[in-house]
């Protein structure tokens, strides 16, 4: 059963939604109960440190999985997120979770880290679009050799199941919606671009090893502990610091949000599912928004009436803005008996409750590659 929302304890559906904004709305089926249990696996998970990993994590640790988890080394210790989550603290101490600090591009050592799991889930990643036009290369270390390496060290050990994670970037802006996992990719930027490699080495490991990989494809995510180089926490940490004009790119975009909980709840049931090596899955809601009624929902959501103010720093090179991305969740109902339960405004409020102390006015509308 997904994982009740800490941030609110409304009764969430994805259903009952009354947002004043023009949507594509197709309604999802609810979820089916996962088969088997995570409980006593011992789960790897590249990118704990990040915002969906952490989450990630907490959610394995309330099903009662004993987590690895796997953050990218620095001096001074931090496993980002994980350092403010009670449950994984209580986690360490009990020892149901540890942590390893690592880089995935060093094969030796993601290779020794992998030794004993019952399930690698890889997270870590290079994911931000912009940064990708300055720094391509770092892109293709991290994305693309460091998934070599976790599949490498899962073929090595004969690890029973991996799960890699994709992005609905893939797809670049699309022939036709609701995209499947059949519409072709286009690497529209150079994360795009990495995204595909790795997701193509998957798919090589699967077909030529019959590694047990799959790819799970999240369509944008969002929540608590998310960067603000992401639309949605740049617009609410400005409305919270009070801004009249709230600093963007482009508004005309749409995108398909799915609320970071949901997101934990696919990693978990992908864990999982009996799925044939290679497969791919993608996780989104089957509805669509543009940036700009996102940004009306988070007024909605702040109380505020500030205006949009378009900066063109903020604006991506067109050929690779992606115009809409809108999933068709069918075979994640189907295969993994997934569906979103948390809808879009009580997200989105979730996040400003989450946010609200958090922000600094002084930073609060820089720009955040
Ligand atoms: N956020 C979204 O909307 C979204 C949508 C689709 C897919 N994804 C994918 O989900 C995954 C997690 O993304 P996120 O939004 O949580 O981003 P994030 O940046 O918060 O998390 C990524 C984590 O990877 C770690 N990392 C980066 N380089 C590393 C390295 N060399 N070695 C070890 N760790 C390293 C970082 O420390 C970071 O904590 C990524 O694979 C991303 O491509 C995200």
């Amino acid at each position: 059963m997904p994982a009740p929302s800490r941030w609110g304890g409304q009764t969430m559906s994805n259903h009952d939604e009354k947002a004043d904004v023009t949507t594509e709305l197709t309604p999802a089926p609810m979820a089916a109960p996962i088969d088997g249990s995570i409980a006593g696996k011992t789960v790897l998970v590249t990118g704990s440190d990040g915002f969906i990993g952490s989450h990630v994590v907490e959610r394995l640790l309330a099903d009662g999985a004993h987590v690895r988890a796997f953050c990218l080394y620095n001096s001074n210790g931090s496993t980002g997120w994980l350092d403010e989550s009670d449950a994984f603290r209580a986690a360490v101490r009990d020892g149901q979770a540890e942590v390893v600090l690592g880089d995935i591009r060093d094969p030796e050592h993601v290779m020794a880290t992998t030794e004993g799991v019952d399930v690698v889930l890889h997270l870590a990643a290079l994911i931000a679009i912009p940064f990708s036009y300055v720094a391509p290369r770092s892109y293709v270390e991290t994305n693309v050799i460091g998934t070599l390496n976790v599949l490498e060290a899962v073929r090595r050990h004969g690890t029973p199941r991996m799960v890699n994670t994709s992005t609905s970037e893939v797809y670049g802006t699309p022939e036709s919606v609701p995209i499947t996992e059949a519409h072709p990719l286009r690497g529209q930027s150079p994360y795009s671009a990495t995204k595909i490699s790795a997701d193509k080495m998957c798919e090589s490991y699967a077909l030529s090893f019959e590694t047990p990989v799959t790819t799970l494809r999240p369509f944008n995510t969002f929540g608590p502990r998310q960067s603000t180089r992401a639309v949605i926490p740049t617009v609410l940490s400005q409305l919270l610091a009070g801004a009249r004009e709230i600093k963007l790119g482009d508004v005309t975009p749409k995108r398909d949000f799915t609320f970071v909980t949901d997101t934990a709840d696919g990693f978990v049931r992908a864990a999982l599912a009996e799925v044939e090596p290679g497969a791919t899955i993608q996780l989104g809601t089957g509805r669509t928004v543009s940036v700009g009624d996102v940004v009306q929902l988070c007024c909605k959501v702040t109380g505020s009436d500030a205006q949009i103010v378009t900066e063109s720093d903020r604006i991506r090179p067109e050929g690779s803005e992606v115009q809409i991305l809108l999933s068709d969740p069918s075979r994640a109902n189907e295969v993994l008996g997934w569906a979103p339960t948390v809808s879009l405004e009580e997200g989105l409020a979730a996040t400003a409750e989450w946010l609200r102390p958090r922000v600094d006015p002084e930073t609060a509308g820089r720009y955040h590659r």
